[in-house]
């Protein structure tokens, strides 16, 4: 029997079987679109709080609604369990576990090297495995192949590997899943030929590229290509800071430029779980290689310095007030990494807050979407955001632009605002 072949005969007629290992903001987000295509999907993880949520309907990802995830369980599309021993069943297994950083940035690929052993454990003849985690060029040819060739079977002939890097970015009202174009690159041609096949039914357009290695290194360099724009424009944030100049507004200007210049904003750091992170995966890999990345580290210690270039502006406007940052109350708006979003992950808020308690500020915090939070043992919880507690503050700090917040307000009420993000309504 041609393996290949009947593969793709069933994702053709939806008669695959997925299994998505890791259902985070990642994993989550593509078993729903799988399902919605039509296929039925297995949902696995470890944490049995995290199935026993969505088996219930109830659903942690913000970019998942109750309603479509009930929706997908109702139609006996969608299930999940936490016993990794049921992960023969799948005929796909897209693995999207978590890719983390050790204490010393170097890259920590544990949860993939866990997952492809649970993978391995049940691995049988014709089935495909897609890794979906970022991660540096090498890995899957590195780690997963001699792994799941362990068992006897080999690739291409008796089971087939792929890399297909995520590339949703959360909280996004254009783009999700299905219609953003997914790259995938296979061992094998037969891998890829099928990993595209299986996909094809759920997402809009895929990017066949010809090995696991350029498909690792597409999402590195989209990330990194985010990190060192970021860090060029906050680069420009300090300049512009120098010399008495909205950067906004020459940012805004540059932009009207209709061919090459790409719009890149100013901020109080990176946040979140990818442009902090990634781009370390390739320079990691680099070092290996004997090889320094500049642009990379330059635009990770660029933006590492923002948080506390911006409470160096608190301090300043403080002090042009008559005020020291010690005893002052402090509002911080916004502690996800980024607008109309719940994830706190890396976020430059907590560096922030840190610093200014650091320096003895009160620090207290309105978030729409993050009623509390806990960092270093101590309890945060939102406070209301109201004419009170604005016009209480000796400095309102704006770290994260949400859209739910009325800015106008904030300006009336406001003795003093410090606006990382450019939110403020500007004078008539
Ligand atoms: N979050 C994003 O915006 C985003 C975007 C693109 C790519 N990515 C990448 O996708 C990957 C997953 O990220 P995420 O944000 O979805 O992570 P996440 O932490 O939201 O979810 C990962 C899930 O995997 C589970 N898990 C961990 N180890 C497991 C194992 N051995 N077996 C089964 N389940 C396991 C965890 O319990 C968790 O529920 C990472 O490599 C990340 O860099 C993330």
């Amino acid at each position: 029997m041609d393996i290949a072949q009947d593969l793709i005969r069933k994702a053709e007629g939806r008669q695959a079987l997925f299994g998505i290992v890791g259902l985070g903001y990642v994993g989550l987000p593509l078993a729903c679109e799988l399902a919605g295509a039509g296929y039925r999907v297995l949902g696995f993880d470890v944490n049995e709080k995290v199935v026993d949520g969505l088996n219930a309907g109830h659903s942690h990802v913000k970019d998942v609604s109750d309603v479509q995830l009930q929706s997908a369980l109702q139609a006996g599309r969608f299930s999940a369990t936490a016993d990794m021993s049921r992960l023969g069943e799948p005929d796909a297994v897209s693995i999207c576990v978590p890719t983390p950083l050790s204490k010393f940035k170097d890259p920590d690929v544990s949860f993939i090297v866990a997952a492809t052993e649970s993978v391995k454990r049940t691995l049988r003849r014709g089935q495909m495995i897609i890794l979906e985690s970022t991660t540096y060029p090498g890995t899957t040819r590195e780690i997963l192949l001699p792994a799941l060739e362990s068992t006897g079977l080999t690739v291409g002939e008796d089971f087939f590997l792929a890399f297909s890097p995520e590339r949703v970015d959360p909280g996004n009202p254009t783009y999700g899943t299905r219609n953003t174009p997914k790259v995938v690159g296979g061992i094998t041609e037969d891998c890829r030929r099928v990993a595209v096949a299986l996909y094809q039914p759920a997402i809009d357009t895929l990017v066949p590229v010809s090995t696991t290695e350029a498909a690792e290194l597409v999402k590195l360099l989209e990330n990194t290509f985010r990190s060192v724009n970021i860090g060029l424009v906050n680069e420009m944030a300090i300049v512009c800071d120098k010399l008495g100049v909205d950067v906004w507004e020459v940012i805004d200007a540059a932009s009207t430029k209709p061919f090459g210049f790409m719009k890149f904003l100013p901020g109080p750091g990176l946040g979140g779980h990818c442009i902090p992170i990634d781009p370390h995966y390739l320079a990691w890999k680099m070092r290996g290689l004997n090889y320094k990345t500049r642009f990379i580290d330059l635009a990770g210690e660029l933006n590492t310095e923002m948080p506390l270039f911006w409470v160096r502006k608190v301090s300043e406007a403080l002090n042009q007030q008559g005020k020291a940052v010690r005893g002052a109350g402090v509002l911080v708006l916004g502690v996800a990494y980024k607008r109309d979003i719940d994830d706190l992950r890396e976020s430059p808020a907590l560096d922030i807050i840190r610093l200014l308690e650091g320096q003895g500020a009160r620090v207290s915090y309105f978030d729409p979407h993050v009623p509390c939070f806990a960092e270093d043992g101590h309890e945060f919880r939102s406070v209301t955001l109201s004419p009170e507690t604005v016009s209480k503050a000796d400095c309102v700090m704006i770290v994260t632009d949400h859209s739910a917040v009325d800015y106008r307000m904030i300006k009336r009420h406001a003795k003093l605002v410090v606006d990382t993000r450019n939110a403020m309504p500007k004078e008539a």
